[in-house]
């Protein structure tokens, strides 16, 4: 007995201090309420993450849509310069134009059409003074632009080392079979291409022909266009 009363007024003696909170009924209402911030908490946490994912998206799907919009303006801006320079006549070109005085608009650059006799290694100084190349042609379309833009003998941006090298554009890309067609036989020692009546022909590198030069467009003068 003693022993019993002892262990039990020790038990007490030392639950005591935690009887406030240790109370079954209050200790699981804590403990509902700790679980339930907890569970807020993380439902928060992931709130704010799936917010910050949402936020990203949103913002790469604006920018991706800012830069097609802007991209479909140019088009459209570049659309109507030409239209309009096509329009006002071969003399003098529309005020829209990004392209220099004498120089051409057409497609995403600039054309510069020159009455020079010179070689090919000249032309490509000419251009080059000038910040320009000699024409890479890589579609049919340029080759009909060239068409109606000039009758003559013009180089272009195309030649090869050696009558055994590759042809290659200034920049170092090969020209696509279906643009360039030069028939193996009679071309020893033709390194150098020209254009001529919507195509291009081999020819000696040093010959002296008129020239060519392009440049990449600017934007076309929008305000122009109001
Ligand atoms: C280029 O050569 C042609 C024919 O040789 C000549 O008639 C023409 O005057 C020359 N042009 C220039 C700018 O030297
Ligand atoms: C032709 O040019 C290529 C590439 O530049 C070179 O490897 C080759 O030796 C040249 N051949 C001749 C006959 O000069
Ligand atoms: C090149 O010329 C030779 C002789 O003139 C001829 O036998 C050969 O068939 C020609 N090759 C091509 C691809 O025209």
């Amino acid at each position: 007995m003693q022993d019993e009363d002892g262990y039990v007024t020790l038990n007490i003696k030392t639950e005591k201090p935690a009887l406030t909170s240790g109370d079954p009924a209050a200790s699981s209402l804590w403990r509902v309420m700790a679980l339930t911030l907890l569970v807020l908490c993380v439902g928060m946490v992931l709130g704010l993450v799936a917010l910050g994912f949402v936020s990203v998206t949103q913002q790469n799907y604006l920018q991706a849509e800012k830069e097609h919009l802007s991209g479909t303006l140019k088009q459209l801006a570049r659309k109507v310069c030409q239209d309009l320079i096509k329009q006002s006549g071969q003399k003098e070109s529309h005020q829209c134009s990004p392209c220099d005085t004498k120089w051409r608009y057409h497609g995403d650059s600039c054309y510069g059409f020159f009455r020079h006799n010179l070689t090919w290694e000249e032309s490509k100084k000419y251009c080059t003074d000038m910040s320009a190349t000699l024409l890479k042609v890589t579609s049919q379309n340029i080759l009909q632009y060239l068409s109606s833009r000039t009758g003559l003998i013009r180089w272009v941006g195309l030649s090869r080392q050696n009558s055994t090298a590759a042809w290659m554009w200034e920049d170092g890309s090969v020209p696509s079979k279906d643009m360039i067609k030069f028939s193996g036989n009679g071309t020893e020692n033709m390194n150098c291409a020209y254009f001529h009546n919507g195509k291009i022909h081999p020819t000696f590198c040093e010959n002296k022909h008129h020239l060519m030069c392009e440049r990449k467009a600017g934007m076309p003068k929008v305000d122009q266009l109001l």
